[in-house]
């Protein structure tokens, strides 16, 4: 098969590494990649949204199947370009249609699905401009913090977590009335906040059968202790050891399966991931948010737990002969340390020459944010390498991955070096 890739972070360097391994691959194309994805396949430098240059990418490439990575081209309708189109319409694409990508694309569209099919979920209520004076009202009801979230895709940026009732009517007022988040927040979700400990499922699914991927936790903030300003991800751990049997299992029943059952139900064929994000509140899930990709940097430690070979799994997704395919994981754990460019999240730096990268023997190195100049490896993004490490424990997989860490340089490197502890203190308690 011909694969084609589409991203640039190391969520895509983690699919592409993992195809590359797969018996059925001939070529395997990302775009545009990045310079670790240059070692395992042809990087074409075309953006994710260009939906011309990828029809005609794949025309040429004679293209097999299509796996997206990031959600800006699936909620912008890529899987519809396709079937739309006579040249492409019998190429899968791995990524919902727009009407499945709408889990991820408004909150409020999620919201209403939850509630419908009776997935749990914290209250909520959504307003718009015509009805902020309910809006005002409904947050008087809720005891803080307040939760507020614009509808739309905001990169990341559209959820406001706020201590103070006034400071939350002033952010609902200036995303309604002031466009804070542009369009994306028109409209406005409230929810109740929930307290626990937050953590990711991932499932694969062809529309009717699925399979469970590696529960994983990300640590979302720049700041050691989980502090500072939020990020892309900053690390992740996979298995997450409060995530056991019996709480995957009330996932499982209460969450994912209402969820296949729901999608049917409104009529949206669904082939690719659905991203879970979950809250356990004494043992109960709770659903935060759905995404419709896979997470990055969850990807880095999903994907090297996953024995079977990725690419006949993606080929069940396309035929819809998911059922039949076998599926394994590796009883280990996995973690991945995250380096990023000096002054992320904010302002950055780009073209920073990277050393010391082939020293780097027991881990694997997914690349987010690189590229080549001149046969050298440059950094070129916020988030600029995933160092994945194997071990028998946490402890064991981080410490590998902090060893890498300190063998790659680049002028303003910076990692967070408490990834997975508070797992490791949590399990010392118990
Ligand atoms: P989201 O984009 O919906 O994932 O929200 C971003 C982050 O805000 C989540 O990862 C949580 O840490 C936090 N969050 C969102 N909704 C809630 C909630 N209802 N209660 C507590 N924390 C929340
Ligand atoms: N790491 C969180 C995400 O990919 O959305």
């Amino acid at each position: 098969m011909n694969v084609l890739i589409l991203g640039s972070g190391g969520r895509e360097h983690a699919f592409a590494w993992k195809i590359a391994q797969s018996k059925q691959l001939q070529n395997l194309y990302i775009a545009p990649g990045n310079a670790g994805t240059a070692h395992c396949g042809i990087n074409v430098n075309i953006s994710v949204t260009d939906f011309e240059a990828i029809k005609n990418l794949v025309w040429e490439r004679d293209i097999d199947l299509v796996l997206v990575g990031p959600e800006d081209p699936l909620v912008k309708g890529i899987h519809d370009f396709f079937l739309q189109d006579d040249v492409l319409k019998d190429i899968p694409v791995i990524g919902p249609k727009k009407d499945g990508a709408q889990l991820e694309g408004s909150k409020d569209f999620s919201k209403q699905f939850m509630q419908k099919y009776k997935v749990p979920t914290a209250k909520y209520a959504t307003f718009s401009k015509k009805n902020i004076e309910e809006g005002y009202t409904f947050l008087e009801s809720l005891n803080a913090p307040y939760v507020l979230k614009a509808d739309g895709l905001a990169a990341g940026k559209g959820v406001l977590i706020l201590d103070k009732l006034q400071e939350a009517k002033k952010e609902l007022k200036s995303m309604l009335l002031d466009a804070k988040f542009g369009a994306a927040g028109s409209k406005v979700v409230i929810e109740e906040f929930l307290h626990g400990i937050e953590l990711s499922v991932f499932v694969l699914t062809d529309g009717r059968s699925y399979k469970i991927l590696p529960a994983a936790k990300d640590y979302k903030r720049i700041g050691e202790g989980d502090t500072g300003l939020n990020t892309g991800g900053m690390g992740a751990v996979s298995p997450v050891p409060f995530a056991d049997e019996v709480f995957i299992k009330k996932v499982e029943e209460r969450v994912i399966i209402p969820t296949i059952k729901g999608l049917n139900a409104e009529g949206i064929d669904y082939r690719g991931f659905i991203f879970i994000g979950l809250m356990n509140c004494d043992g109960d899930p709770q659903v935060i948010e759905y995404n419709c990709r896979m997470g990055d940097p969850e990807t880095e430690v999903v994907i090297p737990r996953i024995e079977s070979d990725f690419l006949d799994l993606l080929e069940g997704v396309a035929k819809q002969t998911l059922h039949e395919k076998a599926y394994t994981t590796l009883n280990q754990t996995a973690t991945t340390v995250v380096m990023v460019s000096g002054g992320y999240p904010g302002d950055y730096a780009k073209g920073k020459t990277v050393k010391g990268l082939e020293q780097v023997k027991d881990s694997l190195v997914f690349h987010s944010g690189t590229s080549l100049q001149k046969e050298e490896v440059v950094t070129n993004g916020g988030r600029v390498f995933a160092v994945t490490s194997l071990g028998k424990t946490i402890e064991e997989a981080v410490n590998k991955s902090f060893l890498a860490a300190e063998m790659i340089s680049y002028e303003g490197s910076y990692y967070r070096k408490d990834i997975g502890k508070d797992l490791i203190n949590s399990k010392e308690k118990t």
